[in-house]
């Protein structure tokens, strides 16, 4: 039988068979990722949406091509030899994200669909048997839409109230707000790990503290934080955790919910089918063990066996060289930003991981985006789904730079060109 191969094809560039990386090399590594060889609009592509999603490396590619060519089956219910495979293929990639954010056992990640799909199970769950009317969520003013919305719509069904904690013009948490923010009806407060507009790496041990302190659960959405620093699920001391395949070099369609082995066994499913059952009769049906009680209906099978390769890939590069890679950038980014006449940064937070954003003087952010496009730069632009921090600085839309490790001093000299341009046609 075929065995699915996780290894990444950075292993096969010379690298003795066996050896982890001793030193992250930016070049072998961008070798690994097939897209970014190719022209955009002429020119050198240079991919810096990574915040949206992020590009997959020949390890991943391969991984999904080898599933489907020799593993594909339906998973938990046959008795063949294919199934079997499939299955086991399945929950080895549940292992390994398990292991990749320190999780006690693989019990404990819930396979979803992506960070969104992550926090509206907690809020259809835990959020539907937990919370009452005047019941309190703190979420914090930086929240991507998904971190808020989910909860606006359980306050709807419950009566519950969403609190905010707000941040400073510079893009920190005001933390010192929290102890008037926090009251007994505080059940849950949800904070993003890193800001995906301001770049912003929150205090999060720090923030369950305070939240435990008061009798409150943490909820971290760690979609922008896992694909550039460790997520340590004990260390940040969190009792949920979100996170996205597709933005740390995994498929679409493929995330994971982590939660305390004993708050997800305390749970009720959210959605009903097949596979989340042990006995279903017309009376009444009871719930299959954890996690499978939430993974209703046929799984993204491949996703999930490709994420796990995603994890084997970046746990081979290292995500403590990741981030010292990553920082370097970020501190080069900006030295090219601050040069580029009447661009102003968007927020200056204490620690920024991977992403800026960014206005220029009597130029929509959509009108940048496209200029850069021409150039072969791709940026994001618009509200990236946080209208309430455009709102908190007066703008309709930023442009957005979020790197990743595959990107290197070139992409940012074209982008910084790219700029230049920018002003050049606008005056
Ligand atoms: N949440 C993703 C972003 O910020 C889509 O771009």
């Amino acid at each position: 039988m075929p065995t699915i191969t996780t290894k990444p094809s950075y292993w096969a560039t010379g690298r003795p068979k066996g050896n982890l990386p001793k030193a992250f090399d930016p070049a072998l590594v961008r070798a690994d990722f097939p897209l970014l060889r190719q022209k955009m609009r002429g020119c050198p592509l240079a991919y810096l949406d990574n915040a949206a999603t992020s590009q997959k490396p020949q390890a991943v590619l391969a991984t999904l091509t080898r599933y489907y060519t020799h593993l594909n089956a339906n998973i938990h219910r046959g008795v063949y030899k294919l199934s079997a495979d499939a299955t086991a293929a399945y929950e080895a990639a549940r292992e390994k994200a398990a292991h990749f954010i320190g999780a006690t056992t693989a019990q404990e990640i819930v396979f979803v669909r992506g960070a969104t799909e992550a926090i509206n199970l907690v809020a259809a769950s835990w959020g539907g048997m937990n919370l009452g009317p005047d019941d309190e969520i703190i979420v914090s003013e930086m929240e991507h839409h998904s971190n808020i919305v989910p909860w606006q719509l359980l306050g709807r069904r419950t009566g519950a109230r969403i609190r905010v904690l707000p941040f400073s013009d510079a893009g920190d948490l005001k933390l010192e707000e929290l102890d008037r923010l926090f009251s007994p009806r505080t059940k849950l407060l949800a904070v993003t790990q890193v800001s995906n507009v301001l770049g912003t790496l929150n205090p999060v041990a720090e923030i369950a503290a305070q939240a435990h302190a008061h009798g409150a659960l943490l909820l971290v959405d760690a979609a922008q934080s896992a694909p550039h620093i460790p997520v340590r699920v004990r260390e940040l001391c969190c009792d949920f955790l979100a996170l996205s395949g597709h933005k740390m070099c995994g498929p679409t369609g493929i995330g994971v919910l982590w939660a305390r082995a004993e708050l997800l066994g305390a749970m009720d499913p959210w959605q009903g089918g097949g596979d989340m059952i042990r006995t279903v009769t017309f009376a009444e049906s009871t719930w299959n063990d954890t996690p499978h009680k939430f993974e209703a209906g046929t799984p993204p099978i491949a996703e999930a066996v490709g994420l796990g390769a995603a994890v084997d890939y970046l746990t081979s590069l290292g995500m403590e060289a990741i981030q010292r890679y990553e920082d370097e950038l970020v501190q080069y980014l900006l030295e090219k930003l601050h040069g580029v006449p009447g661009l102003r940064i968007i927020g200056t937070p204490r620690q920024r991981v991977a992403v800026t954003s960014f206005v220029m003087d009597g130029v929509h952010p959509h009108d940048i985006g496209t200029i850069l496009d021409s150039a072969g730069v791709a940026i994001r632009t618009g509200h990236h789904c946080c209208q309430p921090v455009m709102e908190h600085y007066h703008v309709p839309a930023t442009a957005r730079v979020s790197l990743a490790f595959y990107n290197n001093r070139q992409d940012i000299d074209q982008l910084a060109a790219a700029l230049k341009t920018v002003k050049e046609v606008f005056g």
